[in-house]
């Protein structure tokens, strides 16, 4: 049978959800930056204070990272020209690795593109159909998306409550017996910054005979001893099968990274889909995450001037009557609700001078909307005190605060 002659638009979809995301205030608006990452920066032509990047300790305008890269360009030039195991892998990639197990006391490490990218690796190279996922219900989307890939089970249990896992495990007991058993949590979840029981879950992986792994985009060069993430926090080195990191927030350049003992890193030379099938990152970002590792090894000033930071922003803000939600990280949200309010909350900061982004749904559950304050070690005290400002008057302005 022919088609008919006159065809549906069959792009009207996306104008309708877009419509609709519109009405519902979701719809997203990316600005555009003229400037590197610092306390201020340039956007839409103006001078704003940031309190919107995952800058956590400066280095993404670090000058020892942008010498790194330089250097590396020169040695080594822009591309990797394939993925690593057709063309071969550089030294400086085994170099990275090298260093990144060092400071995180693994045994080994494999980088990845993106810490997305190390999610969707490392979940299907663990677990398949016949297994079974336990995921915190708050789990970051590439989280969610490594799940989904892997075709196992997953069960969500309520967001950090090692009660509701403890009762899930057992529910699947003793089917799960000869089923394999993987718990994932984020470590600082990314939109209320807060941290994993982490200690509570070790315990239940042990008795459920289950690996354990942590996504710890937001904890690596913030939590545990200068900077070592959430299983050095919690003191639980071994006891965690996989640590996910990212090398694009506290590391201030590009890339993630897989953790753990040698035997899983090997397995994912093997099987991780995105070290076999996707380019590596370049020469340039490598060398600079090289240096941030080097950074956090020489000093952990940046760290200490960072959770400086974060509780004096968190204390003014409480004390000014904000919502700062369960924050106990440099993530601190301010709890609005309507996704609408967020918005307009957003956009009177934006004309006070002030970056800080409005999140709403699906990023965080409907009517949870929120702007992310995201405090940095390169922010000043009269930076913060510039932020809260503007935070209580437009707080006034909109009745959110009295
Ligand atoms: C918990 C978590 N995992 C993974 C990622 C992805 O990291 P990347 O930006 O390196 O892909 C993020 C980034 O937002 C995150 O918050």
């Amino acid at each position: 049978m022919e088609p008919p002659a006159s065809k549906n638009d069959n792009l009207q979809f996306i104008l309708d959800e877009r419509d609709r995301l519109e009405k519902e205030g979701l719809l997203v608006h990316v600005r555009t930056l003229e400037s590197p990452q610092g306390a201020w920066i340039v956007v839409d032509g103006r001078k704003l204070l940031n309190l919107c990047s995952n800058n956590y300790l400066g280095l993404a305008n670090h000058p020892h990272l942008k010498e790194a890269a330089h250097k590396a360009i020169d040695a080594f030039g822009v591309g990797p020209a394939a993925v690593r195991s057709i063309a071969g892998t550089m030294s400086l990639h085994s170099e990275l690795e090298k260093k990144l197990a060092r400071f995180k006391k693994v045994e080994a490490v494999l980088s990845f593109q993106s810490g997305f990218n190390s999610n969707v690796a490392v979940i299907p190279a663990l677990v398949g159909k016949e297994d079974i996922i336990f995921s915190d219900e708050l789990n970051h989307a590439s989280i969610i998306d490594g799940c989904r890939l892997s075709g196992a089970s997953v069960i969500r249990y309520e967001h950090c409550n090692p009660d509701s896992l403890a009762q899930k495990l057992g529910g699947h007991y003793p089917d799960s017996f000869s089923r394999r058993i993987l718990i994932i949590t984020d470590g600082v979840f990314s939109m209320d910054g807060d941290i994993a029981p982490l200690s509570r879950l070790g315990e239940l992986a042990e008795k459920y005979n289950a690996l354990l792994m942590v996504d710890d985009a937001h904890g690596e060069g913030v939590l545990g001893r200068g900077g070592r993430g959430a299983v050095d926090h919690f003191r639980m080195h071994g006891r965690v099968h996989v640590e996910v990191g990212t090398l694009s927030k506290a590391f201030g350049v590009v890339g993630g990274f897989v953790a753990g003992k040698a035997e899983i890193i090997e397995h994912l030379r093997q099987k991780g889909r995105p070290f076999l099938f996707s380019s590596a990152a370049t020469p340039a970002d490598v060398a600079a995450c090289c240096a941030a590792v080097d950074f956090l090894e020489s000093s952990d000033d940046a760290v200490r001037k960072l959770w400086r930071n974060t509780d004096y922003f968190r204390k003014k803000m409480q004390s000014a009557g904000f919502d700062t939600g369960r924050s106990e990280t440099p993530i601190i949200p301010v709890m609005l609700g309507e996704a609408k309010t967020t918005q307009e909350f957003s956009s009177r900061l934006f004309e006070r001078k002030v970056f800080a982004m409005a999140i709403g749904f699906p990023t965080v559950p409907l009517g949870k909307a929120r702007i992310r304050a995201m405090i940095s070690a390169t922010h000043s005290k009269e930076d913060l005190d510039y932020g809260v400002e503007q935070f209580i008057d437009t707080g006034k302005e909109l009745r959110v605060i009295t």
